[in-house]
């Protein structure tokens, strides 16, 4: 029996359309499969291989982790030098109101605990997210969906969520004395990329500190570099009051955590106590792998290489007659199509010639672009060489 069917029989699927490349093994931009071909990523696992796969600094911190100790016992109860080592390193780059790190495992585990660290914190029980955000699978994360069909199937869900429109002021107005928080992304990813407009996000958190609100920021997806600083908010100016982060946190292993004050954070810890507990939050080997990304990202300043990168995306791409449109915030980039039904066209010939793109959960006109930031000049120019074929492709066929 083929691998493809082995799989196909007995591992659990998330739809009947899986694209059912069979991986051999990724190093760099580059994914292998079980035939020798060779598939540039430009989706790095959803934001998650910033620094492409394999890294061997990652690989040798995971080595060096894994002969000292893999998990010793549930969170919160041991001291274990790699957690305590990234906290303190992540933490010591971002503002001083920012000093701890509570860990977790998944970006949707990260979002159910800081809905319950709002509720808990401002005693409140309503929570704001924004229309066509996504902030995660679990029942928690899953209310703050705002799509009706896709969530119907699973009510009852969370009550007391309320929507305010992305970039709409006027929306505002639905924070009030009565919001725990308002949990929203600095840039809207499976939107399709839409980025802040100049005020938006600061009308956001001077409305929560009006209103006593908790102004919490989802970077999961924009997090370690993607959209060419260590974090969004420091590039807009914000100051949330807690930061949710995950996808590349781990270097490529699941990690996830919550940024805030101390005093925010001990809401978790006491009255009653053990408030949120996660057996494999913080795992140390993903921190230790996470320690070894910070460094990297920092000492290869790749950081700094992510606008003129994005940039050279858009020129490459941007003057297709079939292209209406790329919004971009560094790395996280989505291309428009002038016609829907162009876009399945592109990203099964993109796929077929050996470069990876993929859909939204919420834009069906735009494919999404992040590479790693890793990704060089050269083959930022072959992939679009590839995707101008693809673009050629669909155009041909209307
Ligand atoms: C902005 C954002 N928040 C939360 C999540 C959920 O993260 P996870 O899939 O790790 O639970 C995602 C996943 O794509 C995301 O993009």
């Amino acid at each position: 029996m083929s691998l493809r069917n082995i799989y196909l029989e007995n591992v659990g699927q998330t739809s009947e359309m899986s694209m059912l490349l069979e991986v051999s093994h990724a190093k760099g931009v580059y994914i292998y499969d079980t035939s020798g071909k060779q598939y540039m990523d430009l989706n790095s696992g959803i934001s998650v291989s910033n620094l492409g796969h394999s890294h061997p600094a990652i690989i040798e911190a995971i080595q060096k982790q894994s002969e000292a100790h893999l998990h010793t016992m549930v969170y919160g109860e041991h001291v274990q030098s790699s957690q305590a080592l990234f906290a303190k390193n992540l933490l010591s780059k971002i503002d001083d109101r920012y000093n701890s790190l509570y860990y977790l495992l998944t970006g949707s585990e990260v979002v159910e605990a800081a809905m319950k660290l709002a509720k808990k914190q401002t005693n409140r029980t309503q929570i704001i997210a924004a229309k066509h955000a996504y902030h995660g699978s679990t029942q928690g994360a899953e209310s703050l969906r705002s799509d009706e069909s896709y969530k119907r199937a699973f009510y009852p869900l969370l009550p007391d969520i309320d929507y305010i429109v992305f970039n709409d002021l006027e929306s505002l107005q639905l924070i009030t004395e009565k919001t725990a928080c308002v949990i929203i992304e600095p840039v809207q990813a499976e939107a399709g990329i839409i980025s802040p407009t100049h005020h938006f996000l600061n009308a956001v958190q001077n409305k929560c500190k009006e209103t006593g609100t908790l102004f919490i920021l989802d970077e999961i997806q924009t997090g370690f570099g993607r959209t060419g600083s260590l974090f969004a908010f420091q590039k807009f100016g914000l100051a949330p009051d807690i930061i949710c982060i995950g996808k590349a946190m781990g270097g490529g292993l699941p990690l996830s955590g919550l940024i805030s004050s101390k005093e925010i954070m001990m809401s978790l810890a006491k009255n009653p106590a053990l408030g949120h507990i996660s057996t494999f939050g913080g795992h140390p080997l993903s921190c230790a792998s996470a320690n070894a990304a910070l460094k990297v990202l920092e000492n290869e300043n790749l950081i700094e290489t992510v606008e003129k990168k994005a940039l050279l995306f858009v020129n490459e791409l941007s003057n297709h007659t079939i292209i209406k449109e790329i919004r971009f915030e560094g790395l996280l980039m989505a291309v428009e199509v002038t016609k829907r039904k162009y876009l399945k066209h592109v990203v099964s010939k993109a796929i077929e010639l050996g470069v990876l793109i993929d859909f939204f959960l919420f834009n069906r006109s735009s494919f999404r672009l992040a590479p790693p930031l890793i990704i060089s000049e050269k083959d930022i120019k072959k992939a679009s060489s590839i995707l101008r074929e693809a673009f050629n492709y669909a155009e041909s066929l209307y």
